[in-house]
């Protein structure tokens, strides 16, 4: 089944919404493989946005994912990666609508709250980046309540 690389950023961390953001992903169906709490360093953030080194909020964007704790995770599920960033909402928190992640906790582009992968390919990579010691084996018994 499909998964994808889900992070909580420091400021989501910081502002104890971890439990509210694992709750949209559990009540929606989809189930946790992989979690846990890890500060990373400078060139391990780079790698992870590698894509946009060239951008000019770059070195902004690796000070904020450095800057404390983040929750990494796995979540697997039917379409979870596309399903998963319509739950986090528009990258820009000032056009995510309400009822998302972003539409109802953040407001700066640069603190918005939480990484979703974009793509089955770069969630791939992520989860080898993120989760290199693998992850969790087991299949939730509550998939015949979920899926026909
Ligand atoms: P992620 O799930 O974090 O990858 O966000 P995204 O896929 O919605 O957006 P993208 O990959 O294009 O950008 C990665 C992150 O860089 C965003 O989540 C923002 O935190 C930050 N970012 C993107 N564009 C801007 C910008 O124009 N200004 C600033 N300050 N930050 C930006
Ligand atoms: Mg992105």
């Amino acid at each position: 089944m499909e998964q994808t690389f889900i992070m909580i950023k420091p400021d989501g961390v910081q502002r104890g919404l971890v439990g509210e953001i694992i709750g949209r992903f559990e009540k929606k169906g989809f189930t946790l493989k992989g979690l846990k709490l890890i500060t990373v360093d400078r060139p391990f953030a780079e790698k992870h946005y590698a894509d946009l080194s060239a951008k000019p909020f770059f070195n902004g964007l690796v000070e904020y994912i450095i800057s404390g704790p983040v929750v990494a995770m796995v979540w697997e599920g039917k379409n979870v990666v596309t399903t998963g960033r319509k739950i986090i909402g528009a990258t820009n928190p000032a056009e995510s609508a309400p009822g998302t992640i972003r539409g109802d906790y953040a407001i700066d582009i640069g603190r918005n709250v939480i990484h979703g992968s974009d793509a089955v390919e770069s969630a791939r990579k992520e989860i080898a980046l993120w989760f290199p010691e693998g992850i969790a084996e087991w299949k939730s018994s509550l998939h015949p309540w979920i899926y026909e």
